[in-house]
């Protein structure tokens, strides 16, 4: 089989997988995924193959999304075996998808290859600016949190579990969106990470000052 129909195979894999996501983990977050991460690959030294493969991949094992998780990543592995990607492939891949979430780096900073930190940048950038905005609030409606609530305050140095506690839709840009900025890797990705930075204080600007809270 060509790469070529290698990512194909995989494109149509992860859009039976998330093709009824309803928390902003759609195959429309994936296509900007994998289009952002082409875009900063081309300014990197990288194996091309495993960033647009690992980008198209990193959300279909995700805890959140999936009932059980070591049995998302057998089927994965399997169907990577089946479409004949290599054993050291299909094991760079499967570590980037281990590492580079928000939530897996709470603790300590995971190490990451090249291609690992252009997936996880592109995957951040999803998650700020005007989109950011609209993925947490998509989110945090369908998991009923409240948007605002000026008694509760966002929290800071968060384990894990406490991370996916629920909290309200305003703070969840203090406990993680207004944090991405500093995390990103390549120079490319800090470039559009900081307007889409900008936009998200602006816009919690307007929100509090409409609701007669104080500024950020
Ligand atoms: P990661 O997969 O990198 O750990 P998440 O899956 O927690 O990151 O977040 C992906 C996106 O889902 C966030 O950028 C945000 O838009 C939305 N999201 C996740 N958790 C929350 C939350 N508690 N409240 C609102 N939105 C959330
Ligand atoms: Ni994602």
């Amino acid at each position: 089989m060509t790469k070529q129909e290698q990512l194909e195979r995989i494109k149509n894999y992860v859009k039976q997988k998330l093709s009824k996501d309803q928390t902003g983990h759609g195959i429309d977050h994936i296509n900007r995924v994998v289009d952002m991460a082409e875009k900063i690959a081309f300014t990197e030294s990288c194996n091309r193959f495993i960033v647009i493969s690992a980008a198209y991949l990193h959300d279909v094992v995700d805890e959140k999304l999936v009932v059980e998780q070591e049995q998302a990543y057998f089927e994965l592995i399997n169907f990577l075996k089946e479409i004949d990607l290599t054993t050291n492939q299909i094991a760079e891949i499967i570590t980037i998808l281990k590492n580079i979430s928000f939530s897996s780096n709470l603790k300590e900073r995971k190490e990451l290859t090249i291609e690992g930190k252009i997936v996880q940048d592109a995957d951040r950038l999803d998650a700020m600016g005007a989109i950011g905005i609209a993925r947490t609030f998509y989110y945090g409606g369908h998991k009923k949190h409240l948007m605002f609530d000026p008694k509760e305050n966002a929290r800071a140095n968060l384990t894990k579990e406490e991370y996916r506690k629920s909290s309200t839709i305003i703070n969840h840009f203090y406990e993680k969106l207004l944090l991405l900025k500093n995390t990103l890797n390549t120079s490319y990705a800090k470039k559009i990470g900081e307007k889409r930075h900008l936009f998200l204080e602006s816009f919690l600007n307007e929100f509090l000052d409409e609701m007669n809270e104080p500024r950020i």
